[in-house]
C-alpha cells in the first residue's frame, strides 16, 4: 500500500487533469452510514420502500420518518473528514480541478472544494411539491411530518431519488470532464448505481488512469481501474497529499 500511495502521488504531482469521483464511503469518517456493505442504510431499510420516487409520492410522511429525518440529524452533525480536507487541499494545489460526488451532504464544499457536481443532488435544500421553492433544510423545522412550504405544498429533499432523472446539465458536464481527465480517484463508492457507475468507464476509454480507495473491491477492480489503494479514504488520502506536498 506504501508503494501505491507514493505512485499515486507521483501521478497526480506531474498532473493538471485530475478529477474524482466519491461516494458514500468518503463521508463515512465523518459519521455518516453508507448505503451498502458493513452498517449500510439498505441493510436496515429497503431503498425500494424508502427511497424510490413513487414511494414518496405515495406516503411522504412514512418517507420523513423512516429516512429523512435522521437524515438531516446525521447530514446537519457532520464535518469533513481527512478525506474531504485532502481533497480540497489537492485542488488549492492546483491538481485537483473537480470532484463528481454522489453524496448529497455537501461536505466537500465545507472542506473548500470549488467546483462539485452534485450527481445526485443536495441535501442543502427542501424543495415545494406545489410551487417548486426551495428552502434550506437546516431551517425546515420537524414539527409537522412531512413538513411544508408557506404555500401548504410538501417538501421534499432536492435530491435524486430511484425512479428519478440525474439532473442533465450535471450528466452532461460529468461526462464532459471524465473524457478530458488524465486521472481519475474513484473514491468510496460501491460503483453499482448507474449512471455514476458508468463514469470511470468512460474516463477510461478516453484515455484516463482510474484509481480507486476503497477499504472493499467493487465491479471496477481489476478491470476498469488500474489499481486500488485499499483503506479508508481519510488515512489514504492524507497520506497521498502529504507524500505530494513533498513533491513540490
Ligand atoms: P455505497 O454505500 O453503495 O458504497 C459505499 C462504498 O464505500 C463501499 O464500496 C465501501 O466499501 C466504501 N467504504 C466504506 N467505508 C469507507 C471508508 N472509510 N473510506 C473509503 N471507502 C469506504 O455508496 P455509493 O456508491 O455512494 O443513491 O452509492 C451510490 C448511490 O446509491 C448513492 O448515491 C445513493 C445510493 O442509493 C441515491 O440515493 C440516488
Amino acid at each position: 500500500m506504501e508503494n501505491l500511495i507514493k505512485k499515486t502521488a507521483r501521478d497526480l504531482a506531474k498532473s493538471k487533469k485530475v478529477i474524482a469521483l466519491t461516494g458514500a464511503g468518503v463521508s463515512v469518517e465523518s459519521g455518516i452510514p453508507p448505503f451498502r456493505g458493513k452498517g449500510g442504510i439498505w441493510e436496515k431499510i429497503d431503498p425500494m420502500e424508502f427511497a424510490h420516487i413513487d414511494s414518496f409520492m405515495r406516503d411522504p410522511a412514512k418517507v420523513w420518518d423512516i429516512l429523512i429525518r435522521e437524515m438531516k440529524d446525521v447530514v446537519e452533525k457532520a464535518r469533513p473528514n481527512d478525506a474531504h480536507i485532502g481533497l480540497a487541499r489537492l485542488e488549492e494545489l492546483g491538481i485537483l480541478s473537480a470532484i463528481i460526488t454522489q453524496n448529497v451532504d455537501g461536505l466537500h464544499q465545507l472542506a473548500g472544494n470549488t467546483d462539485v457536481i452534485e450527481f445526485h443532488g443536495t441535501f442543502a435544500l427542501q424543495r415545494c411539491l406545489k410551487c417548486a421553492k426551495k428552502i434550506e433544510t437546516a431551517k425546515v423545522s420537524l414539527d409537522e411530518i412531512p413538513p411544508k412550504c408557506e404555500c401548504g405544498g410538501i417538501l421534499r429533499p432536492d435530491c435524486v431519488f430511484f425512479g428519478e432523472m440525474i439532473p442533465p446539465q450535471h450528466l452532461f458536464r460529468s461526462s464532459k470532464i471524465s473524457r478530458e481527465c488524465e486521472i481519475m480517484l474513484v473514491v468510496g463508492t460501491s460503483a453499482v448505481v448507474y449512471p455514476a457507475s458508468n463514469i470511470p468507464g468512460d474516463a477510461k476509454k478516453s484515455g484516463a488512469k482510474i484509481i480507486e480507495i476503497n477499504p472493499e473491491n467493487t465491479p471496477l477492480t481489476g478491470s476498469i481501474s488500474d489499481y486500488i489503494i485499499k483503506g479508508n479514504a481519510g488515512k489514504v488520502i492524507k497520506e497521498i497529499v502529504s507524500e505530494v506536498e513533498l513533491l513540490l
